[in-house]
């Protein structure tokens, strides 16, 4: 059923108007009925539908109906594999279509900035690209089946202490270079239905009243065409959030909402004409959503299982192995670890599924590897293993292992460590899981048992005190309901190991660049690091890492070569573009998947820049031996930066390096680029320097030329120039020492501004 939008304005009274513009419960919109504006219903989330058809909530407490839980966004973003993103996003409109839920609430493109942030499972990585390229590819496949979607928070919300009411003050670079373009490119490439806004103040006004990011930036920039919907509850002052941009508010605030917007049109504090556009953008959301509903449809519980058991696998990331994996076929195998038997695959909050079923490691585990010892080692619960439980869980765990060929030993953090609604405060495992680590490494140590060890976590831990023990390390995260079958998957072999980290694995949390301004206080957090979070950070610091960003081991070896970068287009015109190519070649025995990964960086740039940024990826399967040219398109804004003099994008004329290679710090293959590009300066006024107007050809000659009429003055001397060289030339007209007074300066200024 479409609606006549227009029509529907003009029949709809003050009062139906404000009411649409909240919705009418949790999870439906307002009706109105006499005029047969239908509800719809939207639905979290990222990772899984969590459908709650009567009284619901927003923090994960009620139940909802079973659905397929895929991996979080963290272990998702570890595949570096759009077409998976995309295939999960299709998978999930499906679900929705069948329960009749028209939006679904994500995905989530929040930078990780610390990894601290007890949501960041829901978030795809420290890196602004690749979270804005997944994310487009899982938007792309859930609309394509006639489901909308929500891409949230925006923005800025990058922490849930004091989440509500904190304010983030981050500088508009940073911004627009870290913060904002993974919703850019979302927005821009595949125009989700809504955009939700975060809860948190940006640099002093809510988001939900940020006429900046909602209006400027959102639509005005961006061109985005959806519906501007609150984050449950974001919403602190209705009017101001109208007026701003927002849309929709969710739930509403029943009783106060539409009363206040009614009065503010009666009193002329809002033009109705605004609230028209706004309820335009709603019918339309309903429109589109009535026209594409597909209630009484199914959709296939196994093969959607099955699918989150391929996107679980690929999610892996393998970080050490001397040789213990893939698990020999006939080895005996000791399993130890609670989290092998009562896993933890998503994260708490209002992203919770209840999974149409559940894979734990050990079950997996049994049905390929046929008998397997288990132990729990550990407990999940906060007791110190110093009591008796705790000693005859470690004599359990060392006789499991003594008869076995090889242990496996699944670590990781328990619910109470991370969630929506709180951060982290450390980076640690738990200390009786530890304990119980070193229990069946000195067990297995007396036999060279190898021990390989697996991480269940949402966001990165410190593994210094794992490596040790480690003969292999995996990282698995929170990878969904198929979590267990998806990694016996990757430790038998069956598949080989793709995943490669999206966020850096630090040696200590105070390492991070942003531990000095994590979470803040008093209601402020300061983004002091700028744009030097995760591998932009440390690569400037030159710090070490545990594992760096996009980090991952193969079974197979991959080598790269035979770079060749050419350019096409040119920065006047907007369309500058390079393209990458590199042959990889699969050099090992068994079959894999690599990610070919391309940083950019700008040695020659006039502002500040990092060590290289992520541009560009692809992943690639090969057969052993065989050998394929891969090719990675590099637009113009790979080598732009954000000037916030200007108030646009611009790319400098010069040399710039393009890497290429299997992590941020394997970059064996380099090419230079050589770009044209027109001067780029801000406009010269008296207050510039001597240096700047001596750097601008115009600049140079009128200002020679002014002086070259009296004495040049001392200030043009060779020796004295670095000096008063960085000196505005209002003050030097103040100190007469360049010859040049206030009137010739004048002039000089009104010249080289007319000829611009
Ligand atoms: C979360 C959103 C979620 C909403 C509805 C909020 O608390 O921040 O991500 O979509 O609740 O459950």
């Amino acid at each position: 059923m479409t609606l006549d939008v227009d029509d529907l304005l003009a029949r709809l009274t003050l009062e139906e108007k404000a009411a649409l513009t909240s919705g009418s419960s949790f999870w439906y919109t307002a009706p109105v009925e006499r005029l047969g504006i239908p509800a719809i219903m939207v639905s979290d989330g990222p990772h899984g539908l969590r459908a709650q058809p009567g009284v619901g909530d927003h923090v994960g407490i009620g139940g909802s109906l079973p659905a397929t839980c895929f991996p979080t966004a963290s272990a998702l973003a570890s595949t570096w594999n759009p077409s998976t993103l995309r295939r999960v996003g299709e998978a999930l409109a499906r679900e929705a279509r069948a329960s009749n839920v028209s939006v679904v609430l994500g995905p989530g493109v929040n930078m990780k900035r610390s990894p601290l942030c007890g949501r960041n499972f829901e978030y795809f990585s420290e890196d602004p690209h690749l979270a804005g390229v997944l994310a487009t590819a899982m938007v792309t496949g859930i609309q394509s089946l006639g489901v909308g979607t929500s891409l949230k928070h925006f923005a800025a919300n990058n922490q849930e202490t004091d989440r509500l009411r904190v304010d983030a003050r981050v500088d508009e670079r940073t911004l627009r270079e870290i913060y904002l373009p993974a919703f850019e490119k979302v927005v821009t490439s595949a125009q989700p239905w809504t955009v939700m806004c975060a809860y948190n103040k940006v640099n002093g006004l809510s988001a939900s009243a940020n006429p900046w990011l909602l209006t400027t930036v959102l639509r005005e920039d961006w061109g985005f065409e959806g519906v501007v919907v609150s984050d449950w509850g974001a919403v602190y002052d209705r009017v101001p959030a109208l007026l701003a941009g927002l849309d929709l508010e969710m739930p509403p605030a029943l009783g106060r909402s539409p009363e206040a917007v009614v009065t503010a049109v009666r009193d002329g504090g809002l033009d109705e004409s605004v609230l028209d556009d706004r309820v335009a953008r709603v019918l339309r959301l309903v429109s589109r959503a009535t026209e594409a509903a597909g209630a009484g449809e199914t959709f296939d519980l196994d093969a959607h299982h099955a699918l989150a058991r391929a996107a679980a696998a690929e999610s892996v990331v393998l970080l050490t192995n001397n040789g213990s994996l893939p698990l020999d076929p006939s080895a005996r195998v000791a399993l130890v670890g609670e989290l092998a038997r009562t896993p933890r695959f998503q994260g708490a909050g209002s992203s919770q599924v209840n999974p149409t079923r559940v894979d734990s490691v050990l079950d997996a585990a049994r049905e390929v590897l046929g008998e397997v010892a288990f132990a729990p080692g550990y407990p999940l619960e906060d007791r110190p293993t110093a009591d008796a439980d705790g000693a005859a869980l470690l004599d359990e765990a060392r006789a499991v292992v003594r008869d076995a060929d090889v242990a496996v030993v699944v670590v990781g953090l328990p619910a109470s460590h991370e969630s929506e609604g709180f951060d982290r405060t450390h980076l640690d495992l738990p200390r009786e899981q530890l304990e119980a680590l070193r229990a069946v490494a000195e067990e297995a140590g007396s036999t060279a048992t190898p021990v390989v060890v697996v991480l269940v976590n949402g966001s990165v831990v410190r593994v210094d005190e794992v490596l040790p023990h480690a003969s292999a390390l995996v990282e698995a995260w929170l990878g969904g309901q198929a979590a267990g079958s998806g990694l016996l998957d990757v430790l038998t072999g069956r598949v080989d190991p793709s995943g490669r980290l999206a966020e850096t694995m630090p040696l200590r949390l105070e390492d991070d660049p942003s531990f000095l301004n994590f979470p803040g206080d008093s209601q402020v957090v300061t983004y002091g690091e700028g744009r030097y979070i995760g591998y932009r950070g440390y690569d400037k610091a030159d710090r070490q890492v545990a594992f760096p960003f996009g980090f991952g081991l193969s079974y197979t070896d991959f080598e790269l070569s035979d770079l060749v970068v050419g350019t096409t287009g040119a920065v006047e015109d907007d369309d500058l573009a390079a393209t990458v190519a590199v042959r990889v070649t699969n050099t090992g025995q068994r079959a894999g998947a690599t990610v070919v990964q391309c940083y950019v960086a700008d040695p020659e740039a006039s502002v500040d820049r990092e060590v290289r940024t992520l541009q560009g990826f692809a992943k690639v399967t090969l057969e052993p031996g065989a050998s394929e040219v891969v090719e990675i398109v590099l637009d113009q804004r790979a080598f732009s930066w954000w000037s916030v003099q200007l108030d646009r994008w611009v790319v400098e004329a010069g040399r710039f390096v393009v890497a290429v290679g299997q992590h941020s710090r394997d970059l064996a293959l380099t090419a230079e680029v050589h770009v044209d590009a027109p001067r780029v300066a801000p406009p010269l006024t008296r207050d510039s320097t001597l240096h700047e107007w001596l750097a601008d050809p115009l600049g140079r000659e009128l200002v020679t030329a002014a002086v070259a009429g009296g004495e040049p003055g001392a200030a043009m001397d060779d020796e004295l120039l670095p000096v008063v060289g960085t000196m505005p030339m209002s003050t030097l007209a103040n100190f007469g020492g360049l010859s040049l007074g206030h009137d010739a300066l004048d002039a000089v200024a009104a010249e080289w501004t007319a000829r611009h």
